[in-house]
């Protein structure tokens, strides 16, 4: 029997999977499978209340952010060691070569950790590590952007900035990451100012769950310099007009609002109105381990369900490489190279 060939957005999926790619949205916890948890537990004592590795995708029915953050939170409490935390961002890693990420800026949360008695010297200990590895030995630029739970108060992320503080050559930036609601950007203005001042890039979850008034608030009261997500700015013509005259990135993850129930389908995803508006989006995959696909697999996805032209394609792969936090020198030959895949 013959194959039929592939269709044109097949093709267009392969092409950006070869094309070099920014992962500016993920999530180092996010990143942990299954069977690396239950490994980590082992090795540590720790037992996940889950019986197998298999047993732990089964849970993975979300029916909002803050579902999903239950278990997620649950799954990070295996990470005790300098060794756990580089070899979950190692295995992250070896996949974001395998997907061509030439630029990977990886949130991590240390509150997670830091209240379980985990020493912040072994959780950026073990990350620095395999972003140093990650550089010699996969040719990957990566960087640490360091998550405050917003769950939790500003006193609270401001001693985890003093913890961190030994560490501040080691970090790129910081965000601002959990449940949305109840919680908006100004809780944490003077500790962005602060973060700011220290010469910290600075990024907020903002318009995931939360209404656009977050973005607005997360660029005025946090200085934000990226918003992740931001899809909810479709609600505020006036809030889209200012994102793209101020060409503020917007890292969306279509995959992560499927499975948090955001939209229903990937086919009912805004992106292509979000691309219509000009807006600086580009696309990630958050929690790749729950959310069902690695940044290629985002992509494919994403092609294969929406009404996406290869210019379209072309856009998102130029925005994430644009909006990364790095040397225009260093983001050029990518650059061109990604033009030239696409015949531009
Ligand atoms: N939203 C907010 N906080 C998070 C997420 C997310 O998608 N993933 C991990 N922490
Ligand atoms: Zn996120």
């Amino acid at each position: 029997m013959q194959s039929s060939p592939p269709s044109h957005a097949s093709r267009l999926a392969d092409l950006v999977a070869r094309a070099p790619k920014a992962e500016l949205h993920v999530h180092i916890e996010g990143t942990l499978q299954p069977e690396l948890a239950f490994e980590i537990g082992r090795r540590n004592r720790i037992a996940l209340p889950w019986e197998s590795p298999e047993a732990l995708r089964q849970a993975y029915a979300f029916t909002d952010l803050q579902s999903f953050l239950d278990i997620y939170y649950t799954v990070a409490s295996v990470l005790c060691t300098e060794e756990d935390f580089h070899d979950v961002a190692w295995a992250y890693l070896q996949g974001a070569r395998d997907d061509n990420v030439v630029r990977a800026e990886i949130f991590f949360d240390p509150q997670t950790h830091l209240v379980r008695g985990v020493p912040f010297e072994a959780v950026i200990g073990g990350l620095s590590r395999a972003i140093c590895r990650a550089e010699r030995e996969l040719g990957i630029s990566a960087a640490l952007i360091m998550c405050f739970l917003r769950h939790l108060s500003e006193r609270e992320a401001l001693e985890t900035l003093e913890r961190a503080a030994p560490y501040r050559g080691q970090l790129l930036g910081v965000g601002l990451d959990s449940g949305e609601r109840g919680n908006p950007p100004e809780k944490f203005r003077d500790l962005f100012a602060r973060c700011r001042r220290l010469g910290l890039h600075s990024v907020a979850h903002a318009g995931e769950e939360g209404p656009p008034e977050f973005i607005t608030a997360a660029l005025d009261a946090l200085g934000a310099e990226r918003i992740d997500h931001g899809i909810r700015c479709l609600e505020d013509r006036g809030l889209v007009a200012r994102l793209v005259r101020e060409r503020i990135p917007l890292t969306v993850c279509p995959l992560s609002n499927v499975r948090l129930r955001v939209f229903e389908t990937l086919a009912d995803h805004c992106l292509p109105r979000l691309l219509a508006a000009g807006l600086r989006v580009s696309l990630h995959s958050d929690d790749p381990a729950f959310f069902g696909g690695a940044i290629n697999e985002v992509h494919r996805q994403s092609i294969m369900a929406l009404p996406l032209s290869e210019s379209d394609a072309h856009r998102l792969l130029r925005n994430g490489l644009e909006s990364a936090f790095w040397e225009p020198t260093a983001a050029a030959p990518h650059l061109e190279r990604l033009d030239a895949l696409f015949g531009f």
